[in-house]
């Protein structure tokens, strides 16, 4: 259960990038819950193979949580249903999205003006699936009505057991800073765990803003690509090359035996090189893996490097 699991750390949902093998990587790191890559409730319903392959996980990722997105409460219970046979331990339901093409279709964080809707959603899924339910939310929509603390309250009342919170609105993205005030008030608003999300860069930060706020977990997406290292509490966080090779090479052998011997190029390639960001040498490397043109020569690439770095 979301409630009993001891999850401070947690692995947000990142499309494209918080696949099996990533996640995988991030609990070896100490990860205590990971999110899915977020998944399209009609095509899962009408079981597209691009959707079926969202699903794969195994018991050593476990507890995962897998994320549904969609604004038909009818078509996300039935998603919850498919999920909720899988062996995961929860699923998130998107309300935060602010791609175009989500927000268009009144999904994601368009639901964040939409309280009505986002709770029968929520309501949906909680009636139609049998493992536990959190709510992924923004602030809200723009600056000028503060919705989060009305839909986590919604969310509890319809039975959703936890709560994730990037605090910016739709209308911030991704720029000025994390209202940790909106966090605070969400937090008084349920009475179930509520994790912090946003601009985390390393586990200290983690550490402090959950002493500083109280809250149930810490949620970091993006400072933990080609960072997995940022999980772990004794970690330098600012690693040798030796250790980030080695941390990239794990990551191509979990890619390996899971996705095949040769995973997608462009998907492997969008992560390798955040290896070595801020690093000097990091824009010369990042250069070399852009350059390659198939998965087999990214890995002779990363292979010959780990040769060099590793023997320095
Ligand atoms: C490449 C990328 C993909 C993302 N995909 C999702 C997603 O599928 N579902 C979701 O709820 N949020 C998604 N997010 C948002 C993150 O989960 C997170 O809320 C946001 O990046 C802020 O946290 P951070 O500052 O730690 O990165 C995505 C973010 C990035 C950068």
């Amino acid at each position: 259960m979301v409630n009993s699991m001891h999850t401070p750390f947690i692995l947000a949902p990142m499309a494209g990038c918080t696949d099996l093998p990533f996640r995988l990587l991030c609990k070896e790191y100490g990860a205590d819950l990971c999110y899915s890559e977020m998944i399209d409730s009609h095509a899962l319903v009408a079981r597209q193979q691009d959707c079926l392959e969202l699903l794969l996980t195994n018991t050593a990722e476990q507890p995962v949580i897998m994320q549904l997105y969609g604004s038909n409460p009818e078509t996300m219970g039935e998603a919850a249903a498919i999920l909720s046979a899988q062996p995961i331990a929860g699923i998130d339901i998107n309300m935060g999205c602010p791609m175009e093409k989500i927000i268009q279709t009144g999904a994601g964080a368009a639901l964040m003006k939409s309280p009505r809707l986002a709770e029968k959603i929520i309501t949906s899924v909680c009636k139609k699936s049998t493992i536990p339910i959190s709510v992924k939310i923004r602030s809200s929509w723009n600056q000028h009505l503060i919705t989060a603390p009305e839909i986590a309250r919604r969310a509890e009342g319809a039975g959703a057991q936890a709560i994730a919170i990037h605090a910016r609105t739709l209308s911030d993205g991704f720029t000025g800073s994390i209202d940790h005030r909106v966090i605070l008030q969400t937090m008084e608003s349920v009475s179930i765990p509520v994790f912090a999300n946003g601009d985390i860069t390393s586990h200290e930060q983690g550490q402090a803003l959950l002493k500083k706020l109280g809250c149930a977990g810490v949620m970091i997406g993006r400072a933990a690509l080609g960072a997995p290292w940022i999980f772990s509490g004794t970690v330098n966080q600012q690693p040798s090359m030796a250790y980030r090779i080695k941390a990239l090479l794990r990551h191509l052998e979990l890619a390996e035996t899971h996705l095949g011997p040769e995973p997608g190029l462009s998907k492997i390639r969008n992560h390798a090189w955040k290896y070595f960001r801020g690093t000097t040498t990091g824009p010369a490397i990042r250069r070399q893996i852009d350059a390659t043109n198939t998965y087999s020569e990214l890995r002779v690439y990363v292979h010959t490097l780990a040769e060099r770095l590793l023997s320095a």
